[in-house]
This record gives structure tokens, C-alpha cells and sequence, in this order.
């Protein structure tokens, strides 16, 4: 009997993204810029730029960088709650983008279809199969599943049973639709089980933060080398009438204040001072800038140091390309 081969395992992923591997850099807001982006899709991989709460005069100019740096395809992740949404879709659009992923909530058909009509491809965040149904239906392109293992912002069901409920449904339901699994990828070997699972592809963050090429401050970097996968903590919602989604980060000051940034807020709320959807911004707001403290300043104590559970995989800085080679060489040690 023949034996099946990685290639063959993600074929699905590699047409979609056009690249040689099926191995996304997930979008990670200050670190995943120009130049860890085009690093990733030079190694065969797909960068994914992470827009975040960029101006769309930034997206452009970081687009431009990005163009300037690769000839590879790359995508970029756009958050749907951003106020200047159409904008930056609009920006995307002049590029010829070819992928854009929609993150942070679920994403209205009209922005879907906004991406569309100028040609990329739309790949959305499933986080339960009642989603995958809603998504297809507005015409999502691919899905990511992430688990609660993952660094940054978090939904509450882990990677495992994200793969056992959604990727035999969507295998059974929508076979055209590949799907990238998300949250606690560390290693080659768990690629290969996912993807035997029926998933197309996978997405990792954590494992590429200390790239060489990735602009990420010295300090974020040796906390990451340094810190086991109990260190990369969630957060917890303290009041239950104040909504938060929680943030996995490396424990340190910030994953404490964050506690006092809940209680402040939650009073602000209670006093009538804010509104519900004003606090939930002013939540969002403390988790950007605490990261921009950590990544871009180096202040890993009082600065958010957001880090999935694979961070204890995480040993050495080393060359975009050869982390590809690592995760590739243990996927193919393992068929
Ligand atoms: C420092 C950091 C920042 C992140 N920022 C974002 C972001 O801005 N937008 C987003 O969609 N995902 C963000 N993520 C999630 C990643 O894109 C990716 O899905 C996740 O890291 C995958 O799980 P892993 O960390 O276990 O590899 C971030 C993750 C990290 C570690």
C-alpha cells in the first residue's frame, strides 16, 4: 500500500493559500508585520498581516511593505469590529489581496461579500458548527478553528474538541471548504494529526513570535524562550454582567491589573458611567496597548505578553524558514 504523503494530506490547503505548505502565520497584532509576514510566505508558509486597530493609511503602507519584501501570496487579518471596516477593505481591494481574514466576532454577509466582488478569498473564524452553517451561508471561503490553548484572545472550547466536533461535519456537509486548525500547535507531528482528522491546514502563532525576522522587542522574545505552557495563563471574567473575552498571556503585572481594569470598569458600568458596549471597548482598548507596551517597548512585566500554551515549545531564536523545516520534517517522521 502506498504511503500517504504530507503534500497529499494538505493538498487542499496549499491550492487554497497557494503556497507549498499548508502552515498559516496567524495574524498577531504589533508582531506580525511586514517583516515576519513576508519571512513566513518566503519560507513556503502564508504570512498574514495583523491589521489590528491600524488606520487604513497604515494598511496601505504596510501592505506596500509587505509587496516590497514578497512576491509570495499573503493575506491579511482584518478585525470586523474595526470602525473603518469598508475602508480598509477598500485597501485590501487597491493590493489585490488575495485572502483576507475576517477575526474578532462574527463577520456580517456584506462585509463577506464586500471582500469578494473584488476577488479574494474569505477565511472566517468558526467557533461552533451552528457558525460553520451561518458562515458557509455568507459565503466564507475556508474557516479557522481555534482552540483555548492559543495565545491572544480566546474563545472557551480547546483544539481537541473543536477538531472532533467541526471537521467531521464540514467534511460531511461542505467537503469544498478547507479548514486551518488553530491554538497549542507546537510540533510536526500534531500538524499530521489534525490533518488526518480532514482539517486542510494549520495555524500557528505562538511557535513563530521568536523568528529572527520577527520585530518582536529582545525581552518579549526571552520570556517566551523562558516560559513553560502553565505559564500562558487566560484571564477571567470577574463580573458577570461585563462580558470579556479572555486573553491567554504569559502571567505577570498586566494579567493582574487586567483584574483591576475589570473591577474599575465594572463599576463604571454599574454607576451608569458607561455603557455596556463602551466598556467592552475600554477592556479592548487596556489589551492593545498593554501589548504594544510588551512587544514594541520590551515591558514584559507591566505589558502584555500574550502567548499561547505552545510557548513552552518555543527554545531558541531561529530563522522563520527553519521553524517550517522543524514542524515539516516532524510532520514527515511521523507518516
Ligand atoms: C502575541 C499574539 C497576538 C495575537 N494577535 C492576534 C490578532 O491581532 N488577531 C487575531 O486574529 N489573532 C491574534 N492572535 C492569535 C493568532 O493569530 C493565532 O491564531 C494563534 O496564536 C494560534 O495559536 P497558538 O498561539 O497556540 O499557535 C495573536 C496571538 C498571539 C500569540
Amino acid at each position: 500500500m502506498s504511503k500517504t504523503t504530507l503534500e497529499q494530506l494538505w493538498q487542499k490547503g496549499t491550492d487554497f493559500l497557494g503556497t507549498e505548505v499548508a502552515i498559516m502565520c496567524g495574524a498577531m497584532s504589533w508582531v506580525s508585520e511586514a517583516n515576519l509576514v513576508a519571512a513566513i510566505s518566503n519560507a513556503g508558509g502564508f504570512g498574514v498581516i495583523a491589521c489590528g486597530a491600524m488606520t487604513p493609511e497604515l494598511l496601505d503602507k504596510e501592505i506596500e511593505k509587505t509587496q516590497a519584501k514578497t512576491q509570495k501570496p499573503f493575506g491579511v487579518n482584518l478585525i470586523t469590529m474595526h470602525p473603518e471596516l469598508e475602508e480598509l477593505i477598500a485597501v485590501c481591494a487597491k493590493h489585490n489581496i488575495t485572502h483576507v481574514v475576517l477575526a474578532g466576532g462574527l463577520p456580517s454577509s456584506a462585509s463577506i461579500q464586500a471582500i469578494k466582488k473584488f476577488g479574494a478569498k474569505v477565511v472566517c473564524f468558526a467557533p461552533a458548527i451552528a457558525l460553520v452553517k451561518k458562515l458557509v451561508r455568507s459565503g466564507a471561503d475556508a474557516l479557522i478553528i481555534e482552540g483555548s490553548e492559543a495565545g491572544g484572545h480566546i474563545g472557551p472550547v480547546s483544539t481537541s474538541v473543536l477538531a472532533q466536533e467541526i471537521l467531521p461535519y464540514v467534511r460531511e456537509n461542505h467537503p469544498e471548504i478547507p479548514v486551518f486548525v488553530a491554538g497549542g500547535i507546537g510540533r510536526g507531528e500534531a500538524i499530521v494529526q489534525y490533518l488526518r482528522m480532514g482539517a486542510s491546514g494549520v495555524q500557528l502563532g505562538t511557535r513563530f513570535v521568536c523568528a529572527e525576522e520577527s520585530i518582536a522587542h529582545e525581552n518579549f522574545k526571552k520570556l517566551f524562550i523562558k516560559s513553560k505552557a502553565k505559564d500562558a495563563v487566560a484571564s477571567v471574567q470577574l463580573d458577570p454582567d461585563l462580558p470579556v473575552i479572555p486573553v491567554r498571556a504569559i502571567a505577570n503585572k498586566a494579567t493582574q491589573e487586567f483584574e483591576q481594569v475589570q473591577r474599575d470598569t465594572s463599576s463604571a458600568l454599574k454607576n451608569g458611567e458607561v455603557d455596556k458596549e463602551q466598556a467592552q471597548l475600554k477592556v479592548e482598548h487596556y489589551w492593545a496597548g498593554a501589548l504594544r507596551r510588551a512587544v514594541m517597548d520590551g515591558d514584559v512585566e507591566n505589558g502584555s505578553v500574550m502567548a499561547g500554551q505552545s510557548v513552552g515549545m518555543v527554545e531558541k531564536i531561529q530563522p522563520a524558514k527553519e521553524i517550517i523545516e522543524e514542524l515539516i520534517n516532524q510532520a514527515k517522521s511521523q507518516l
